[in-house]
């Protein structure tokens, strides 16, 4: 079918702002939900502009855009930064604001403390890793009236502990384990659920069984909605990055800036940049006053 900016912002008929129910009521509906990231200003004005239903504000910012290995080096404050950056573009769609690595694991009061810094920085929702064990830490955020997206099968927070980034619920136990953590997320009133890398077949079962939104990533098709990292879909990447296998570029804007400012360079040292027309000129007369005669060369 062919696209437009305009078409896909029809979609979710871009009237007003979109909530946490309305994400949640999108279940019964049969447009595919679109989640996509984004860290500041500029990526979020794109991807709202796209027609997003969702910006997520991921701890991804510590590998894509800081430069980390790992996901577990910023703190709610680096989190409140980045969400306060992507509100102020006063995007359409939803703020989904993660919480980060030891935010929410230490006890109920430092969680909802925690979940409330980023709502106060622009969010509209939080969202946090885990299943089963997470339950409490939901409830005490959803009593602050905030509300909680889940986010269960390879969840980055949990790096050391899976033993590196790798498809989950392959085996059996653990494929019904995530159908487990996924019915009591939303026994608790999350109002969707990012799978990240598990076998289609699980996700169409996790799906299948909840009655909330499940988005997925390196989940399959299966799913409620997508979500992918925007430097990822737009081909930010080292030339030698091995993107893993569900990420789809639609540019290579890497490459792109990277031509761009070349170009840039090249024009500098060409002594072709800047030009009369992109310099601010003196009036002649004071020119004159200054003895530079000539200086409005064009
Ligand atoms: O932080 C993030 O970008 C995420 C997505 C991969 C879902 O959690």
């Amino acid at each position: 079918m062919p696209w437009t900016v305009e078409a896909n912002q029809m979609a979710n008929s871009r009237t007003a702002a979109v909530t946490a129910p309305a994400i949640l009521a999108r279940k019964q509906g049969d447009i595919p939900l679109v989640m996509v990231t984004a860290y500041d200003a500029p990526s979020a004005r794109v991807v709202d502009g796209a027609g997003v239903d969702m910006i997520l504000v991921g701890d991804s910012v510590a590998m894509v855009v800081l430069g980390y290995e790992n996901t577990l080096q910023v703190t709610t404050d680096d989190m409140a930064h980045h969400v306060g950056a992507v509100a102020r573009a006063r995007p359409r769609a939803l703020v989904v604001g993660d919480l980060p690595w030891m935010s929410y694991h230490v006890s109920r009061d430092d969680t909802v403390r925690n979940a409330a810094k980023l709502v106060r920085a622009g969010a509209g929702a939080v969202k946090l890793e885990g299943g089963r064990k997470r339950i409490d830490a939901v409830q005490a955020i959803l009593d602050a009236e905030i509300p909680v997206m889940g986010h269960i099968g390879l969840t980055p927070q949990s790096i050391h502990a899976l033993g590196g980034f790798k498809v989950q619920g392959k085996q059996l136990d653990a494929a019904r384990s995530l159908v487990e953590d996924a019915v009591a997320l939303a026994e608790a009133g999350c109002f969707a659920i990012v799978l990240e890398c598990v076998p289609d077949g699980v996700a169409r079962m996790v799906t299948d069984s909840i009655p909330v939104p499940t988005i997925g990533i390196g989940a399959g098709r299966h799913c409620d909605g997508q979500v992918l990292v925007y430097h990822d879909l737009l081909g930010f990447a080292a030339p030698d990055h091995r993107a893993p296998k569900f990420v789809r570029r639609y540019a290579s804007q890497e490459l792109e800036a990277t031509e761009a400012v070349a170009r840039f360079v090249a024009d500098v040292r060409a002594a072709s940049f800047p030009s009369s027309d992109e310099t601010y000129h003196m009036t002649d007369q004071m020119a004159d006053a200054f003895g530079l005669y000539g200086a409005t060369v064009t």
